[in-house]
């Protein structure tokens, strides 16, 4: 269990974490998630122990570890960079913390051996440089080098964004499947919302060095804390408060004076289903194709609603005509207005 009690991080006159609380559990995948510049690597930094806090405390199963040097916190650490050491091939690269902590050539052996396999790298592979592997190899090496020194504490920061889409997709389920299995405690940095929310047991997103909301994936998506969040996961339509007192009147229910209403874009659709308690008519101005499903554009009194539908065979509507929206008011997540 990770402890982050009230910590403030400056560069120098910036504040750049402010007062962070935060809790992560034993063996948990732990996500901070957030836009460029908002504090994750700073955060992540300071628990590692290369950024000593200006306030606050770090404790890792109710040891402080505030002051206790790098080397000694037992956390492994993956950069975005893969920060190789290129003089050396594969296995010194691996090995290299079991040398520098003088254990036997033996068990460095066997250790090193055992972690390839882990990461699926193979053992003639061993004695190339890393200048000769693909972005996806260098950081298995990455990976093995981490996780061979068996740490408490495994730290990401941001491992996949240099790889291309499709091998970050494929690196991103094998990284889940090493973590289940070897049932480390991972803090995992990204701005990559997809990421966050398929591997994730539970993320904390940041906005400008807060914390706006702490969940599981599916409580962040679907009942996001802030507006901030909203709209910084997923796609959302913005509902004006003369709409939602609109579906609110619909639906007979009573929103309160003057709120603002989200509602993610897949809980609206173009057919009423058992759900639906509210229709909102407007004409569709856009038509997008997804290949899986099609993006519609609705104007509804001036707001721009979009929905999607499943392509299952059926025709498509064309913008210029005049539809109807569904969707059911518990689907809405309403703020009071103001903020964004
Ligand atoms: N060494 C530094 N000196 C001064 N400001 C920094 C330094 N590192 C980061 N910052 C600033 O701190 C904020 C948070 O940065 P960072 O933690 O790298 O964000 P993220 O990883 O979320 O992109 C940014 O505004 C950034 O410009
Ligand atoms: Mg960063």
């Amino acid at each position: 269990m990770i402890e982050l009690k009230n910590i403030t991080v400056n560069y120098g006159d910036f504040t750049a974490i402010a007062g962070l609380d935060l809790s992560i559990r034993q063996g948990e995948f732990f996500t901070f998630l957030g836009p460029s510049g908002c504090g994750k690597t700073t955060i992540l930094r300071t628990l590692v122990g290369f950024i000593a806090p200006a306030e606050g405390s770090i404790e890792v199963n109710g040891k402080d570890l505030t002051h206790v040097p790098v080397e000694k916190r037992k956390i492994g650490i993956v950069f975005q960079n893969y920060a190789l050491f290129p003089s050396m091939n594969i296995f010194e690269n691996i090995a290299f913390g079991l040398k520098v902590a003088k254990f036997s050539k033996e068990y460095t052996g066997r250790k090193v051996k055992e972690v390839i396999e882990k990461v699926d790298l193979k053992e003639d592979q061993l004695s190339r440089n890393v200048s000769e592997l693909s972005g996806g190899q260098q950081q298995r090496v990455a990976l093995a080098r981490a996780i061979v020194m068996e740490p408490e504490i495994l730290c990401l920061d941001e491992p996949l964004s240099n790889l291309d889409a499709k091998l970050r997709v494929g690196l991103r389920g094998e990284l889940k499947r090493l973590q289940r299995d070897l049932g480390i405690t991972t803090l995992y940095v990204t701005h990559d919302q997809e990421e966050a929310l398929t591997l994730s047991d539970r993320i904390a997103v940041f906005n400008k060095g807060k914390v706006e909301q702490v969940g599981t994936p599916d409580e962040i998506y679907n009942h996001s804390a802030t507006e901030f969040v909203c709209d910084f996961i997923g796609d959302i339509n913005r509902l004006s408060p003369a709409l939602v007192e609109e579906a609110a009147r619909q639906s007979g229910n009573v929103p309160g004076k003057n709120k603002k209403g989200f509602i993610r874009i897949e809980r609206m659709g173009t057919a009423r289903t058992a759900r639906s308690n509210i229709a909102f008519e407007g004409i569709i101005t856009d038509r997008e194709y997804y290949g899986i499903y099609t993006k519609y554009t609705f104007d509804v009194q001036g707001n721009s609603l979009k929905c999607i539908e499943k392509n299952d065979g059926n025709a498509y509507f064309n913008p210029g005509e005049k539809r109807s929206l569904y969707f059911n008011f518990d689907d809405i997540m309403l703020f009071e207005r103001g903020g964004l």
